[in-house]
């Protein structure tokens, strides 16, 4: 017998209703999507967070079919890349994919750090979802180092080499560790192996489950906004904030639009530029790995550059080791370290405006560094550069608070 529309609405019900008698589905849809309410005026910054979940999808599940083809063997593991390239197929497509999300990986997340730095959002009361940011920034730097290596080219070999031995100026313990960490008394099948195991299960477990708790943490405390204003300050008589919207499906909708345009720009990349220039993929690594030759050049992928060129701008390695890591650590303590007023940089003085401005120059020009040959003019500029950089956290401090602040007003600014 056939099936009437308010039947089957009704069997569906029926199914919801099975479900939430066992699993708290509909509490949860609720919760975090038609009854989680985010400030109304959201803007293009406020993408990138949904971007990045994109991005990471993208790379799990362009990942598996990887794993399907590649062979984590140093005397195969170059040659399974190339047969991925020509004979699998689709597999060009999944592995530019891949290759070519990391970078979109890294960009997107940038702009989303950005984004915080601009509107005080790591501010109280969300010091723990930009504790948990940094962390998952942790965890995908080793991802994609780990990931790096399994190509097993040139500069996946001696990007990797020169990495690993940097644990080595750590003084005592430093060479026991650079050993412990290859596996081996050089980089081999044993480093190969470990590292790929990283990269396809340990890492993207704890990148998964990080992110789980980002934006638990997220929806505890509820968004910020483009006005920095906590909306739940002021609600209706409905208990809901007058500037807050159901997260769907009205931040959804808007959303899709930008994952389609995200789609179309990346589309074109992995199709028309998937190398970059040398940029997404090094030149170095089409030639396979050789351990009796090291490249002219050694230099990372662009996402690490800017730390890479802080490194290099040291003449002593335990030192620029030490400021290295300083590099990656600073932003964490950015909740303690701005002491402003107010939290949105639409509010904020010149002050704030000038060192952010300063701020992102000093990591571009470190990022570019960071690719080229340190030759002296360079090294000038890199420690130039790195002391905008550290100024612009080291002080904070000082002159977040002199900075002359706006009145913040009580709702939030939206022009329909
Ligand atoms: C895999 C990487 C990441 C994913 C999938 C992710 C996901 C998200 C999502 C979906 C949101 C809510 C939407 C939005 O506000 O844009 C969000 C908010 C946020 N994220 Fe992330 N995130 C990632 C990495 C990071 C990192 C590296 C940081 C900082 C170190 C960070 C800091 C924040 C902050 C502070 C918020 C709240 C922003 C606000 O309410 O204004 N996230 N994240």
């Amino acid at each position: 017998m056939a099936h009437t529309d308010s039947e089957t609405v009704a069997e569906q019900n029926g199914l919801v209703k099975w479900i939430d008698d066992r699993f708290p589905l509909t509490k949860l849809i609720k919760e975090h999507a038609t009854e989680y309410y985010a400030s109304k005026n959201f803007n293009f910054w406020y993408v990138f967070g949904v971007l990045a979940t994109v991005v990471l999808v993208m790379q799990l599940l362009t990942g598996i079919f990887l794993t399907m083809n590649y062979k984590p063997d140093a005397n195969e593991a170059f040659a399974s890349v190339e047969y991925i390239m020509r004979d699998v197929e689709w597999g060009w497509l999944i592995r530019y994919m891949h290759s070519t999300g990391a970078s979109a990986f890294f960009i997107v997340v940038y702009l989303h750090m950005f984004r915080a730095m601009l509107y005080g959002s790591y501010r109280k009361p969300r010091e723990l979802i930009w504790i948990i940011g940094m962390l998952i920034f942790l965890v995908l730097m080793a991802e994609a180092f780990a990931g790096y290596l399994l190509p097993w080219g040139q500069m996946s070999y001696w990007g990797a080499q020169v990495i690993i031995s940097l644990f080595g100026a750590i003084p005592a313990v430093g060479d026991t560790l650079v050993e412990y960490i290859r596996g081996d008394f050089s980089i081999s099948d044993i480093t190969l192996n470990r590292f790929f195991a990283l990269h396809v299960i340990a890492l993207p477990l704890a990148l998964v489950g990080l992110v789980v708790v980002h934006i638990m943490a997220l929806h505890e405390v509820g968004s910020n906004n483009p006005d920095g204003i906590e909306i739940k300050k002021l609600k209706g008589a409905d208990g809901v904030p007058l500037d807050g919207i159901a997260f769907h499906p009205y931040h959804t909708s808007k959303d899709l639009v930008a994952i389609i345009m995200f789609m179309m720009i990346f589309l074109a990349v992995v199709f028309f530029a998937p190398e970059m220039g040398g940029y997404f993929l090094e030149h170095a690594n089409f030639e396979p790995a050789n351990m009796m030759a090291t490249p002219e050049h050694i230099a990372p992928v662009w996402y690490f550059t800017p730390f890479y060129a802080i490194l290099r701008a040291v003449p002593n390695k335990l030192g620029g080791v030490i400021l290295m890591i300083l590099a990656v650590m600073l932003p964490l303590f950015l909740p303690w370290l701005d002491r402003c007023k107010v939290k949105s940089i639409r509010y904020r003085g010149w002050i704030y405006k000038l060192a952010l401005t300063l701020f992102v120059i000093s990591f571009i020009i470190l990022g570019w560094l960071g690719t080229q040959p340190p030759n002296a003019l360079y090294v000038l500029l890199a420690r130039i550069t790195a002391l905008i950089y550290f100024s612009f956290f080291l002080l904070m401090p000082f002159y977040s608070v002199i900075d002359k602040t706006k009145p913040v007003p009580e709702r939030v600014v939206y022009h329909a």
